[in-house]
């Protein structure tokens, strides 16, 4: 099966490309042009001319690569099942009710941020509001422009990087709202607060717990523990680090040969950096797995590249491409 993937890709030279994020399965990644977070690859996307981009993660990846593809690209994902529950956990329409009535009751403008790990739709709304998207690697810089303007600002789907970007910045707990899924408020005064958070969530890195780290801490007394911000709050205030997937890498990478590493985010991602960087003791606060992003297979894959030839060849159908409606477009891209 390897060899189909290979041959395909020979065939089919620099037509096409195989993105992937850290997170895929290893049959995936040994496949992949290149490899990164949800940042990097949207950029590596934005900047390959390759016609065809077959991409290795979930749907919101995909479709964030075919809103920065030229016209004469098209985006193929190899199983359009592949989606992110905290993606779904807000819409579009559902966020601009939202954000209506949170507008009515505060005195100051409200920015929508919303985070990469979201759907065209929610980009799209942000971009129509003069709002905009973050990754986990800027979320306080963006945040915090927005706050020295004087504006309070409207942060979804993920309420932990939220709130520890709050925590970051040194925001105090008076002055955080939480706008719960079924429309509730918690917290501040919604006239005076400066940060409105959605209670979304990624079950994939809320699973890590404080025995986790305690755990590490007392079998390991020089470990450090990184997780990425996606995790609970209490987790991240008791980690030594905690940064986005490229951050988490590069520290492991860059950090001196012997030390003990406690790393809290995807298992077979942490399980990959154990492999690479074998002079170091890297250790998974717990095996915790994306299955979404499971769902991209070294089968799935040759599928979808054996389409690509075929739709060359004969106008056959593409299996399976993805597109953003021309009404997000625009937007969304903002
Ligand atoms: P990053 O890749 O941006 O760090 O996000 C983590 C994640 O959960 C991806 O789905
Ligand atoms: Fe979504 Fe979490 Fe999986 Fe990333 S790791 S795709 S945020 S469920």
């Amino acid at each position: 099966m390897n060899d189909d993937v290979v041959t395909i890709k020979n065939r089919l030279g620099n037509r096409v490309v195989i993105p992937a994020h850290h997170y895929e399965l290893d049959e995936v990644v040994d496949m992949a042009d290149f490899l990164g977070d949800s940042y990097k690859l949207a950029v590596d996307c934005s900047k390959t001319r390759a016609e065809y981009i077959v991409f290795g993660g979930v749907s919101f990846m995909a479709e964030g690569a075919a809103l920065l593809a030229g016209s004469d690209q098209k985006v193929l994902i190899p199983d359009p099942q592949a989606g992110c529950p905290m993606a779904q956990m807000i819409t579009g329409e559902g966020a601009k009710a939202v954000y209506e009535t949170l507008s009515a009751r505060c005195d100051r403008q409200i920015i929508p941020i919303v985070y990469m790990n979201s759907h065209a739709d929610m980009k799209a709304f942000c971009g129509a509001h003069d709002g905009t998207v973050c990754t986990s690697s800027n979320a306080s810089k963006i945040v915090k422009r927005f706050l020295d303007e004087d504006k309070s600002v409207f942060f979804s789907p993920d309420f932990n990087l939220g709130i520890n970007t709050a925590n970051d910045l040194g925001i105090p707990g008076h002055e955080v709202v939480t706008v719960r899924r079924d429309g509730t408020l918690e917290g501040a005064d919604p006239s005076s607060a400066r940060i409105f958070l959605w209670d979304g969530f990624c079950h994939v890195h809320k699973t890590f717990t404080l025995d986790d780290i305690s755990r590490l801490r007392s079998s390991h007394p020089d470990i450090q523990i990184i997780v990425h911000p996606e995790c609970e709050e209490a987790v991240v205030t008791a980690s030594d680090y905690a940064g986005s997937t490229a951050m988490i890498y590069n520290t492991v990478k860059d950090a001196a040969p012997g030390t003990v590493w406690g790393i809290g985010t995807e298992y077979r991602f942490v399980a990959r950096m154990a492999n690479t960087f074998s002079d170091k003791t890297i250790i998974p606060l717990r095996e915790s797995i994306c299955h979404d992003m499971s769902r991209i297979t070294l089968e799935k894959l040759t599928v979808s590249l054996a389409s690509v030839e075929s739709f060359i060849k004969d106008k056959g159908p593409l299996i399976h491409p993805v597109t953003v409606p021309e009404s997000l477009k625009k937007d969304a891209k903002k």
